[in-house]
């Protein structure tokens, strides 16, 4: 699968967002160092805080199936599902990124039907904390 058709895979992924309160859909496509595709949506709550976004659904989604180690990651999001720009991952998701990515993890955050940002995970988490950084 090559970049943009991850990209279309986000975007399609969008579609299933569960989104009454922001209105904003977000889609996720990840892809498995074996090829495999993974994607989520976000998914609010009336509660607000159980929110959780596309690319979090997407990497959980892949690691309750057994997946471990991941190439790349595209995001699309916007306002009632039109993308008019990037909508990049939030901090909490680049720490998961970092939990189960290495540093060159890419991150493709769409910008347009046909256009999208080229970002490793180092580039939007410098100086990550990471397993590295608890002694066992
Ligand atoms: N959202 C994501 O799905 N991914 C992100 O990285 C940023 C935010 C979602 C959460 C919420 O449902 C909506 O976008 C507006 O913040």
């Amino acid at each position: 699968m090559n970049e943009k058709e991850l990209c279309k895979a986000a975007i399609d992924a969008m579609k299933n967002a569960y989104v009454p309160y922001s209105g904003y859909k977000v889609g996720a496509a990840l892809l498995t160092e074996s090829g495999k595709l993974f994607v989520g949506c976000n998914i609010e709550n009336a509660a607000y805080t159980p929110t959780v976004c596309a690319e979090r659904v997407a990497l959980f989604n892949a690691i309750s199936s057994g997946e471990r180690k991941f190439t790349a990651i595209a995001v699309a999001g916007g306002k009632d599902g039109v993308i008019s720009g990037a909508f990049p991952p939030c901090g909490v998701c680049r720490q998961v990124m970092a939990e189960f990515c290495t540093s060159d993890f890419t991150v493709l955050v769409v910008t347009g039907i046909d256009s999208y940002k080229k970002y490793s995970l180092n580039e939007l988490l410098p100086e990550a904390f990471t397993p590295k950084n608890i002694k066992k």
